[in-house]
């Protein structure tokens, strides 16, 4: 069957969910960490080649200072302790954003893990981490732009690719689907131009109640979708 090649989800209501519950957010994140294990090894078996999950938006820095803390020591702690599974399911991690912007400790872990899986050759999961699809736009137009004022790039030359190459995601192919959980249908800054052909999955869900049924949902709708991407359906 058709396997999408690249799944990206915006794992969102975590903080409903702790709250419908009667506790606080910081539960719901702890919660949606264990649903992020479940769905990396779902996703791996289904054999997507590329994962990539939405953990932390530039405008999340704008949270509580509490929450935000509580989000960076839980990814601190899943990377030192939950993710050692990654090397051994022959898994690389991947991180996307303003890594630079990230705790030390965050940035000590993420790059430990890089670095130890960066010759695995199974799935590729990438870490959306202080990461805004426009912001990733502006950086590579900023940076296109010095290089033709400097003539490194030749705007005679210029096509897809180089932009492409000036993106965070500049080695991973473009989004197939996109997989949203908590009912809200938007796409919040993320991946704004590596979406531009994918396929869209809604789900009610809160991101602590997804399960590895409910990937496996997803990947058949996407199965059942004729992707045209603006041709006709005779003509594919
Ligand atoms: C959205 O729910 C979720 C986040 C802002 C953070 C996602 C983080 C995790 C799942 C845990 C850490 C991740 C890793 C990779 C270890 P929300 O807080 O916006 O929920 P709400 O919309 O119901 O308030």
């Amino acid at each position: 069957m058709n396997t999408p090649n690249h799944v990206a989800i915006i794992m969102d209501g975590n903080g409903r969910w702790a709250e419908q519950k009667g506790m606080p957010r910081e539960f719901g994140h702890q919660n949606g960490v264990r649903s992020v294990k479940k769905i990396v090894e779902e996703a791996n078996k289904h054999k997507v080649k590329y994962l990539t999950l939405f953990a932390f938006s530039v405008e999340n820095w704008e949270r509580p200072s509490y929450e935000v803390e509580t989000l960076m020591r839980l990814l601190v702690e899943t990377l030192r302790d939950e993710f050692e599974d990654l090397f051994n399911n022959n898994i690389r991690l991947n991180a996307i954003g303003d890594v630079k912007s990230l705790p030390n400790e965050v940035r000590y872990e993420l790059g430990k893990i890089i670095n130890n899986t960066k010759d695995n050759t199974g799935m590729t999961l990438t870490l959306a981490l202080s990461y805004g699809g426009k912001q990733e736009i502006f950086k590579a137009v900023k940076e296109i732009s010095e290089k033709v004022k400097n003539e490194i790039i030749c705007l005679d030359n210029f096509d897809d690719s180089i932009i492409n190459d000036h993106l965070y995601t500049k080695n991973l192919p473009d989004v197939d689907l996109l997989i949203r959980t908590s009912g809200e249908q938007r796409i919040s800054n993320f991946l704004l131009w590596q979406i531009a052909y994918a396929e869209l999955y809604f789900t009610k869900k809160y991101w602590p109640d997804f399960s590895e049924e409910d990937f496996t949902d997803a990947i058949i709708e996407y199965q059942k979708r004729e992707r045209r991407f603006g041709k006709t359906s005779k003509q594919l």
